[in-house]
């Protein structure tokens, strides 16, 4: 299922708009029920409204009606690193999981697994 979940995020990366970085992200969420719901990072010319591919992959679940999460895997090509979770889909995702798995990938083989309680730990939470 891990590789299964990388591959999802790889091939929805292809669909990043990313015009202004050219930073192709992907993103794939394996909800409880067994679905997988992915995103991809859509940049704008007014930058800040652009958007992280973790908040539409869960954002996209969320809006099917999928609340519970197993596992998230977040893509980027780039090979000479790994590229973890900004900190505000840190805490989106914390919003809805407190130990999600998350594998870190660039390759289908080639990734580290943490969670969201290593990430993000005291999280704020009303
Ligand atoms: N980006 C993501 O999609 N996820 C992250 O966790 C960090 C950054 C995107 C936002 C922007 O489109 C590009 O990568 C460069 O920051």
């Amino acid at each position: 299922m891990k590789k299964k979940l990388i591959k999802k995020a790889i091939e929805v990366s292809q669909n990043s708009y990313s015009p202004y970085s050219q930073f192709k992200v992907g993103a794939a969420l394996l909800t409880t029920t067994g679905k997988i719901f992915t995103g991809t990072n859509i940049e704008n010319s007014s930058y800040p409204a652009g958007v992280c591919a973790e908040r539409v992959a869960i954002f996209n679940a969320i809006s099917a009606g999928e609340k519970e999460f197993q596992m998230l895997a977040i893509y980027n090509q780039e090979q000479d690193k790994l590229f973890y979770p900004c900190g505000i889909c840190r805490q989106v995702i914390s919003e809805f999981s407190k130990d999600l798995p998350i594998l870190v990938a660039n390759d289908v083989d080639n990734y580290v697994e943490t969670n969201i309680k290593e990430l993000l730990p005291k999280a704020f939470k009303l």
